[in-house]
């Protein structure tokens, strides 16, 4: 593993170019209400680690896919995952004011607009994957979007959330948790993993990066539920303690902080053993996957 400093620089030179490339893939001059505009540009403007988009760059990058056909895919999956927080923070949903280190979207504009704001992120995200321009062959463009729907709705992260709101008013056994877990966060890493096997048309690699994923996307929950009870407020940028106050059931609440921390390196070494086989050319993959339970935010 390489220092801290590789993996900060790694982060915000990927972030830096990805988000200028983000913003304009909305479609500013046909979107009639510029409130409507301010707010989606808001929304990519203020950030986020971009953790699913760099996974899926650089499984990508491994497996020799054309750079914009990953960018526009990458785009897609952060896009859910911003119209997800966006709901996510919503009065009734987590009712969160702070969200990377800023207003929460309701906040800083109101209810209509969030909810407007994540519709119209969503549909986004699967306008860019039907164009050409994200893969000339049709048929990969219909398995992203199929994948993409499965991975984002209520077989997915939609599904996860329903459970996850379940989850303040009843208890749930470890099984459940991981159900729960797998759906609202896994979901949308293992597309973020698996689509880059479907650009390059490695369809026999899916499976490997399925694993890969789950494992990945487990120890992600865990790792959040931690610095919800240990993170900086000012650090993380969104309030912390809110799984507790809302008694909601988490892996840590069920096994405590210790036995979670374990489980949570248990599965980044066994995501770590899968890259094993690209050796050297994995390097900043093994350096992600790592972060994934060692980052602060
Ligand atoms: C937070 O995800 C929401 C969860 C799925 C736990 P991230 O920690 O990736 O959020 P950003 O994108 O960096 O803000
Ligand atoms: C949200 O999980 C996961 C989503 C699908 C948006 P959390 O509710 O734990 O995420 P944070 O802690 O608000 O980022
Ligand atoms: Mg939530
Ligand atoms: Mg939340
Ligand atoms: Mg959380």
């Amino acid at each position: 593993m390489k220092s801290k400093n590789h993996i900060d620089n790694l982060i915000s030179s990927f972030s830096k170019n990805f988000d200028k490339k983000l913003v304009d893939l909305i479609p500013k001059k046909k979107i009639s209400s510029k409130h409507l505009y301010n707010a989606m540009k808001y929304i990519i403007d203020v950030g986020g680690k971009r953790l699913r988009p760099i996974f899926l760059t650089e499984i990508s990058n491994l497996l020799g896919v054309k750079k914009e056909n990953s960018f526009r895919t990458a785009a897609s999956v952060e896009l859910i995952h911003c119209y997800s927080l966006v709901h996510d923070d919503l009065p009734s949903m987590d009712n969160d004011d702070l969200r990377r280190g800023h207003k929460t979207c309701h906040k800083k504009f109101d209810e209509a607009t969030a909810i407007l704001v994540g519709d119209a992120l969503q549909s986004l995200a699967f306008e860019i994957l039907a164009n050409h321009k994200t893969h000339k062959d049709s048929k990969k463009r219909i398995m992203l979007i199929n994948e993409l729907s499965k991975s984002a709705g209520c077989e997915g992260m939609v599904g996860g959330q329903m459970l996850d709101l379940e989850a303040e008013k009843k208890k749930l056994n470890l099984k459940e948790i991981y159900n729960l877990q797998r759906l609202k966060t896994g979901e949308l890493f293992r597309f973020s993993c698996v689509s880059p096997c479907i650009l390059a048309g490695k369809n026999n690699k899916i499976k490997m990066f399925e694993n890969f994923s789950s494992n990945l996307g487990l120890a992600f929950q865990i790792k959040d539920d931690l610095l919800d009870i240990e993170g900086n407020e000012k650090e993380i940028g969104k309030k912390t303690r809110k799984d507790s106050r809302k008694g909601k059931e988490t892996l840590i609440s069920l096994l405590g902080k210790e036995k979670a921390r374990k489980k949570s390196e248990e599965l980044i070494s066994s995501s770590l053993e899968i890259l094993k086989k690209f050796g050297k050319d994995a390097e900043n993959l093994i350096d992600l996957t790592n972060f994934i339970i060692s980052r602060k935010k």
